[in-house]
């Protein structure tokens, strides 16, 4: 298990063990933190979407540009956005720092 730190949309930190095998969204759907993932992680919704802090950015890997489209239609859309489905949580990642990206 490695932690993830996430902020949940009223700003309240959560250290949260995530598991290595599941991807960023798996590991944050259950909580009640705001991740619906409505399509079950098929990059069609959004509603998975989290601002990854900016020390963490450059470290995950790069978007596809089924991301980057849905993503750039959002209003909530910054440039640290991410949709945490396309995310591989890794024992590398402990430590990550996200927060819940605002409804849309
Ligand atoms: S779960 Fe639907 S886009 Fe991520």
């Amino acid at each position: 298990m490695a932690l993830i730190k996430v902020t949940d949309r009223d700003g309240i930190e959560h250290d949260v063990e995530g598991n290595p095998s599941f991807t960023l969204m798996e590991n944050l759907r259950d909580l009640d933190y705001g991740v619906a993932a409505v399509c079950g992680g098929m990059c069609a919704c959004a509603t998975c979407h989290v601002y990854v802090d900016a020390e963490w950015l450059p470290r995950l890997p790069p978007m596809h540009s089924d991301e980057r489209d849905l993503l750039s239609d959002l209003s909530t859309f910054r440039p640290n956005s991410r949709l945490s489905c396309q995310i591989k949580f890794a024992a590398e990642l402990a430590g990550l720092k996200v927060r819940i990206a605002d409804d849309e």
